[in-house]
This record gives C-alpha cells, sequence and structure tokens, in this order.
C-alpha cells in the first residue's frame, strides 16, 4: 500500500481538484484528505479519522454510507452487463424499470424520464428541450430562462449561467445570453425589513412580473428553480411563495422547471419539494438522491405537455438529436432501483421528516439565541444556521474574516462535517436520511461548541 506522503504528493503534482484553490492546493498550503471508507452517516480517512458526515458528501448519500444492498446490485449488474448503450430504443432491465420507478413516486402529470449522469448535463438537457420545444411550437423568439439569484443549477456554461452566484461566473464569461435573474426567496435577507413575509412574496411575484415586462414574455420560455434554495444558503421559501410565482408563470406560459437534485427522493420528509410545496412543475431534474451517489446518473422527468410537442416534434423533424453515450448507463441504473427500494423499506422518507424535524428543533433550542446568530432554519432532513456580526440591525460579517469557514472548521476538528455554503456565513447541514435522533444530538451539541469556540 502506498504511504500517506506519496499519495499527498501524487495528488498536488496530478490531481486537478473541483472547487479547489489550485494554487494553495498544488503548494501543499492547504489540508487534503484521503477518504478511505464510510459506514452509516460516518466516513473514515487515511489518517484514521472518523468523522460524522453531516452533509451527507454533497448532500447526496442519502441512504447512508456502506449499503450492500446498492453494492451488491452494481457488482451484478457489472457482472452481467456493464454498458449498453440507450439510443434509438435500447434499454436495460435496471432503466427501463428505474424509470417506472422513478414515474410512480413523481408528482402527477409526469410522463417519460430521460437519464444523464449528473445534476449539471440534466439540466443542460432541461433547457435544450425548453428551447426545443418552442422552435416545434413556432415561437423561435421565445428562450430565455429566468434563474433566481442564489439558485444553483450546475457548472457548465448554460448551468453556470443559471446558477446565481458569483462564484461560478466571474472570469468565466458568464451567463451568456439568454439566462437572466430574478430576486431570491430569502426572507431573511430581504432589502426592506419591515416587510412581512405575505408582502415579501408579492414583492418576489411582482419583481418577476416586472422582468417580464421588461424582456417581453414573447421572449421568455422558461422559469428554473430549487424548491428549497440549496448552495445558495439552504432557504426554505416563505409561505406562498410557489403559489405567487406559479400563477405569474401561468400567465405569460412559461414552462416551470422544479430543480430537484437536492430535494428529489426524499430530503425533504416527502418524495419530492414539487409536492411538499404544491408546486406543479413542466421538467424536474433529479440526481443524487436517485441512486444516493453510489453511481452518477440523473434525470430529466417530462410532463405531460412537454412530451407531446417532443412526440410532436420528432414526427416532423425524425430522431430527436440529443443523447449521451452514458445515457441510463446499466450500472447507475442498477444502483437507482436498489438505492429506490431501500428509501421504501428503510422508511427514510418518514426518518427524514421526524429526524430532521428533531435536528431542527435541538438546532433553534441550541443557537436560536445566540447574539451572533441571525436564523436557524430548514425543512425535513436540511438545516442552515446563519451567523452575523449584529444580530438586531442584521449586520453581517465582513466576508474577509471568513466565520463561517471558521466555524465549519472548528466543527470539523470536534468530528463533524458540515459545509461553510459559498455566499454568506452559513453553516450548512444535510446529513444522510438515515441519521438517528442520538446522531443529530451529536451534531448539535458540537455545533454548539464550535461556535464558542469561534464566536464566544
Ligand atoms: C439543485 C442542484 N442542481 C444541480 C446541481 C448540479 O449537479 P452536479 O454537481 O451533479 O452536476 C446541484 C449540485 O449540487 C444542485 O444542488
Amino acid at each position: 500500500m502506498l504511504t500517506n506522503d506519496v499519495l499527498d504528493r501524487w495528488d498536488r503534482d496530478n490531481f486537478f481538484h473541483p472547487s479547489t484553490h489550485l494554487a494553495q492546493h498544488a503548494r501543499g498550503e492547504t489540508p487534503s484528505r484521503i477518504v478511505t471508507g464510510g459506514k452509516g452517516v460516518f466516513i473514515e480517512d487515511r489518517d484514521g479519522n472518523r468523522l460524522l458526515d453531516a452533509f451527507a458528501g454533497l448532500y447526496c448519500v442519502n441512504v447512508g454510507y456502506g449499503r450492500s444492498e446498492i453494492a451488491e446490485a452494481i457488482a451484478d449488474q457489472a457482472k452481467e452487463l456493464a454498458y449498453y448503450h440507450a439510443y434509438v430504443g435500447h434499454g436495460t432491465e435496471a432503466s427501463i424499470t428505474l424509470a417506472k420507478m422513478v414515474l410512480e413516486r413523481a408528482p402527477k402529470g409526469m410522463s417519460k424520464v430521460y437519464f444523464g449522469l449528473g445534476g449539471s448535463d440534466a439540466n443542460e438537457t432541461n433547457i435544450k428541450l425548453v428551447w426545443y420545444y418552442n422552435n416545434i411550437l413556432g415561437r423561435p423568439n421565445k428562450k430565455k430562462i429566468i434563474s433566481r439569484w442564489r439558485g444553483y443549477h450546475g457548472s457548465g456554461l448554460v448551468t453556470g449561467s443559471l446558477t446565481g452566484l458569483k462564484v461560478f461566473h466571474d472570469k468565466f464569461d458568464l451567463p451568456v445570453e439568454r439566462v437572466i435573474h430574478t430576486q431570491a426567496p430569502y426572507y431573511y435577507r430581504r432589502d426592506d425589513r419591515t416587510m412581512s413575509e405575505a408582502e415579501f412574496v408579492a414583492h418576489c411575484a411582482d419583481e418577476l412580473e416586472a422582468l417580464i415586462a421588461r424582456e417581453g414574455a414573447e421572449t421568455i420560455a422558461g422559469f428554473i428553480g430549487e424548491p428549497v434554495l440549496g448552495t445558495g444558503g439552504i432557504v426554505p421559501p416563505p409561505a406562498g411563495y410557489w403559489a405567487a410565482i406559479q400563477n405569474v408563470l401561468k400567465k405569460h406560459d412559461i414552462l416551470l422547471i422544479a430543480d430537484e437534485v437536492v430535494t428529489g427522493f426524499g430530503r425533504l420528509g416527502s418524495m419530492f419539494g414539487s409536492d411538499h410545496y404544491g408546486i406543479e412543475p413542466d421538467i424536474i431534474t433529479i440526481a443524487k438522491g436517485l441512486t444516493s451517489a453510489y453511481a452518477p446518473l440523473s434525470g430529466s422527468i417530462i410532463g405531460d405537455r412537454v412530451w407531446k410537442v417532443l412526440e410532436q416534434g420528432t414526427d416532423e423533424n425524425g430522431p430527436i438529436g440529443h443523447g449521451w453515450t452514458y445515457s441510463a448507463h446499466p450500472i447507475g441504473a442498477a444502483a437507482g432501483v436498489a438505492n429506490l427500494k431501500l428509501i421504501d423499506s428503510l422508511g427514510l422518507l418518514q426518518n427524514a421528516r421526524e429526524t430532521g424535524a428533531w435536528l431542527n428543533t435541538a438546532m433553534k433550542e441550541a443557537l436560536g439565541e445566540h447574539a451572533h446568530v441571525g436564523e436557524v432554519r430548514g425543512e425535513g432532513m436540511l438545516c442552515a444556521v446563519e451567523f452575523v456580526e449584529d444580530r438586531e440591525e442584521r449586520r453581517f460579517f465582513d466576508p474577509a474574516a471568513k466565520v463561517g469557514p471558521s466555524i465549519a472548521a472548528a466543527l470539523l476538528k470536534r468530528g463533524v462535517i458540515a459545509r461553510a455554503m459559498p455566499q454568506g456565513d452559513i453553516l450548512g447541514f444535510a446529513p444522510p436520511m438515515c441519521l438517528s435522533k442520538a446522531e443529530a444530538d451529536e451534531v448539535v451539541g458540537k455545533t454548539a461548541e464550535a461556535v464558542k469556540d469561534v464566536l464566544g
């Protein structure tokens, strides 16, 4: 076996890591971690640390680590048939079964599932399909997509544009044309602090109306949003937000894409965030929780109204010119089938609901009144703590002080992984959905200690 220092040198010499300070990493100035194993909500590394992963990787290992049912399904599939493509009507038992299982769980009005590899490529598919849809309907100018500031939809060319976070745009010449942004439904950070939640919701809908009026409804094809803002700060929507937004979209014949990469398959304690909030999407993006990240697989669930037009398009133009070599990869599909069965048999939706509520309540009790905590918020098995310099005046810390990352580092020292969210001093939690109440208590207790270490 290679020694840790050899691996560390090879890593810094050869490996281009995503979302990493490349220069510091290459120079060996930042810590790295070589992960070796995982069981339940814990991971282990080569230095012998055992860490409670309260972010489930990148909120994706929803059933927890070390599930042999999924590992065996992958191994069986690989032995029987590791690969065949899905073009021109080809499939495997796993991919056909998974499509059926996804649709059985999906909100009503959904027609078919296209499978990709990750959330970014699924959203690229979705935008292409929305453009195709309007071309088939004879509306070649109806192409712009509205996303929200602080939304996260991937880091490709179009999806990085949809993502409403500066770090994903700057120096990459994004956003591309045709992608525009509107107000984030982030009540705590509203500009006018005198606004009630209902007034703020009306304000979000008015801002959307105004944007559509400025651009011209005849130029706007789609609106994309996560049921709960994720990477942008883990922010559940204010009450009535989705109903107000959907009214505006319906009025202007704008398709709605619900990006359920994080919320799909149980994270909110409901199968989909769309059901949780009464959203009626035209397309749903799925990834992470579809396989609990045991193998890469994503999907676009296409609603009836879009599907009809796609069929019309191929009757008029021939086969659809879209597909990846690895679409519906059998190994990913086998992992997906085993994963969805496990979510049901372990009762993980119920646990996400119950233990998620337990986690959120305990976090509020532990930190809700802290002088430097502005808000503790969450839904299901999602939770966030937002730190402020001055609670009364809602004055935020200077980002250069790196308060959020310092607290995440202090927590890590105590053996718990949480995520310092990229914009704002926000500590995010999205544990595996199998988290127990005792483990939730450990997360909360150690978080309170870490906050004390950094902020007193
Ligand atoms: C809501 C949402 N959409 C899309 C993506 C992109 O998925 P991927 O990183 O698999 O490309 C993510 C990733 O975190 C996400 O949170």
